[in-house]
């Protein structure tokens, strides 16, 4: 019988996409839809890929990704976070942070366990819950408490078949951090409830305000933790296909099984660029970390200087204004300011029920375009009836 899966039919098409297409067909549009770095990769890392291959190095891999960039994983967890994973058990090398996603959800989720997220988050978390048989438990946040959740929000939501906690700081879409005292008071959490954590933290090296928080150094989280990163957004890598996943040796071969299955391996000229990237790409991410940081707090001054609240992202490279004021919700005030100004951004609740009165800016776009969309975003408020003014 050709049906699709219940399951997958369940899940609706993500809300970003139809935005894109509209966009495709305009000119003269300003995106500040896309979550996708504009620089590009860094020279000297497509130039390893390029003598990469000039070797000859097109086979697979190791199942587990190449041993020297898990070192290298491995040595950068520690430089940074004083934590320490083995690179022969404990990393696992993956197609982009997407795949680690999947593989840590399919290796410990039964049919009903629940995962617990907090909203607005990521659009992929809860889709990936329901395809490995899981049901995501929402726990809303909102800009009043910095999007992190109260701790007797969180233990609420934990029951019997919670299997894990969903982490994301800095957070897309909003930017959000969580400090060390929240982030040590869930993980305490999860220890009381003897369940798992999964930080995905592919935002960490774009953090602006204060130190990024690795989870996995927390007292008593590393043994519950699978973490998530990768290349994409720090290095500009999103088209390589590159991340990794850490966690204790179980759980790493278990996910370890299920990528041998479905992927094999990384691709081999994505593992030697991220070589390069850990070996000599420091420079780099801070470069265009300075970068982003200026662009941050033009968007930041330039939505509330137009009545829309915009508390400060601290982290990644969205903001998060507030368009309640308009009286529109997200998805009108989007459509119309992409139809009357061609500027894109996407409407808070893409991202779950509780982004509803809000919209996500990225600001991985040129200074220049982000000074121009902003004009007309200031436009489009003023021609609404409830003109900024009386906001
Ligand atoms: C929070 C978060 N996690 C994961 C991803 C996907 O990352 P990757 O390109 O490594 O698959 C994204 C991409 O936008 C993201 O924002």
């Amino acid at each position: 019988m050709t049906s699709i899966s219940k399951n997958v039919q369940s899940v609706s098409a993500s809300g970003i996409r139809k935005f894109f297409d509209i966009v495709a067909e305009m000119k003269d549009v300003i995106s500040l839809g896309v979550g996708e770095p504009d620089f590009v990769t860094p020279w000297r890392m497509r130039e390893a890929c390029i003598y990469s291959l000039e070797q000859g190095r097109t086979n697979y891999t190791s199942n587990w990704g190449l041993l020297e960039l898990r070192q290298l994983i491995a040595q950068h967890l520690q430089n940074l976070y004083k934590v320490s994973y083995t690179p022969e058990n404990e990393i696992l090398v993956t197609v982009g942070v997407s795949e680690a996603l999947d593989l840590a959800l399919r290796a410990i989720v039964d049919p009903g366990d629940e995962v617990i997220l907090f909203e607005p988050c990521y659009v992929s978390y809860a889709p990936c819950v329901t395809f490995a048989g899981g049901v995501p438990v929402t726990v809303e946040t909102s800009a009043e408490t910095g999007f992190v959740p109260s701790l007797e929000a969180v233990r609420k939501a934990i029951t019997p078949r919670t299997k894990a906690i969903m982490l994301s700081y800095p957070s897309n879409p909003t930017g959000a951090t969580a400090d060390r005292k929240s982030l040590q008071d869930i993980v305490n959490l999860a220890r009381e409830a003897d369940i798992f954590i999964i930080s995905d933290e592919i935002y960490d090296r774009l953090t602006y305000v204060g130190e990024h928080v690795c989870v996995s150094s927390l007292e008593g989280a590393r043994e519950r933790t699978i973490l998530l990163n990768g290349f994409s957004k720090a290095y500009a890598m999103t088209g390589w296909r590159i991340g990794y996943a850490c966690a204790p040796p179980e759980v790493a071969e278990s996910m370890m099984k299920i990528h041998q299955y479905v992927a094999l391996c990384a691709p081999i000229t994505a593992q030697e660029t991220a070589i390069e990237a850990l070996s000599a790409g420091e420079q780099s991410v801070q470069d265009m970390r300075a970068e982003y940081n200026m662009r941050r707090r033009l968007i930041v001054k330039r939505f509330n200087d137009c009545g829309l609240s915009c508390s400060e992202p601290r982290g990644a490279f969205y903001a998060f204004p507030s368009v309640k004021k308009t009286g529109l919700s997200s998805e009108e005030f989007s459509e119309r300011l992409l139809h009357s100004k061609h500027v894109v951004v996407v409407p808070g609740n893409a991202f779950g029920a509780s982004g509803e009165g809000y919209v996500r800016a990225a600001y991985a776009t040129s200074f220049e375009k982000i000074e121009e969309a902003m004009q007309r975003i200031g436009e489009f408020v003023e021609s609404l009836p409830q003109a900024v003014g009386a906001l």
